[in-house]
């Protein structure tokens, strides 16, 4: 009886709306379970690659090379250095190193990653007209290179603190979410929906939980371009 009643509700939740879960790795999570994940109904993972110009994460390769033998869809992310060279020097460089897109339908394009600096000032030191003017240069030199706007992942928190909660990407790249919470909250201007929300810092097989807002096919689309 109870089973009955729980698959019902099952059932209606997944009609009112779909999600698929996924996850977020780095050189942080020296062994990930890609196989658990994915048997538990993960079907996605972003994969750090590189930050600033000069950093390429050690477990790239591994992580990205699991996560393809496991059967997820599977992509690169940049943490942004934006004190330390152009938006555009940062995407060449995060393209040559792992973040380019293609069309194979196991690609997600990359995602751009912009939080609290962790050594410094919040934003920094840059004001809010200069960081989305890089993050401009960065997603307009990868759209230009890759065919794709990247994925943008941020905190409402931060974007309102250092870009002025600038409303200029949201018809251009899909918001990644950071909201450790049962509530995804209010999202940051110029964007309606979210495409992935990272709702919990931890996940069971490794890194950080997090859940597309949408069907497998509309991910597989994604991925598809
Ligand atoms: C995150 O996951 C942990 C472990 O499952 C749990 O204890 C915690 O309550 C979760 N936090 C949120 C904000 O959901
Ligand atoms: C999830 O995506 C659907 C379809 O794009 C949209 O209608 C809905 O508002 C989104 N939910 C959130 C919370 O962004």
């Amino acid at each position: 009886m109870k089973f009955t009643i729980l698959a019902g509700l099952a059932a209606l939740a997944s009609m009112a709306q779909a999600a698929v879960p996924g996850f977020d790795i780095s050189h942080w999570q020296s062994t990930v379970n890609y196989k658990g994940a994915y048997n538990s109904g993960a079907r996605f993972v972003m994969i750090k690659a590189t930050e600033g110009t000069t950093y390429k994460d050690p477990k790239f390769s591994t992580h990205y090379i699991g996560a393809t033998n496991a059967g997820l869809i599977r992509g690169g992310y940049h943490f942004a250095q934006p004190a330390s060279s152009s938006g555009a020097a940062q995407a060449n460089f995060f393209i040559k190193n792992g973040g380019g897109w293609s069309s194979d339908g196991i690609t997600l394009p990359g995602m751009l990653d912009m939080e609290y600096n962790p050594s410094g000032s919040a934003c920094y030191g840059l004001s809010a007209s200069a960081m989305v003017n890089w993050i401009s240069d960065f997603v307009e030199t990868y759209k230009s290179s890759q065919g794709v706007y990247p994925l943008l992942y941020t905190s409402t928190s931060w974007w309102t603190q250092c870009t002025g909660n600038s409303a200029a990407f949201g018809n251009k790249t899909p918001l990644v979410i950071a909201r450790y919470s049962s509530s995804v909250g209010t999202l940051p201007a110029g964007w309606s929906v979210y495409s992935f929300w990272q709702f919990n810092d931890s996940y069971q097989y490794g890194g950080d939980s997090q859940t597309f807002n949408g069907s497998l096919d509309q991910l597989k689309k994604i991925a598809k371009g």
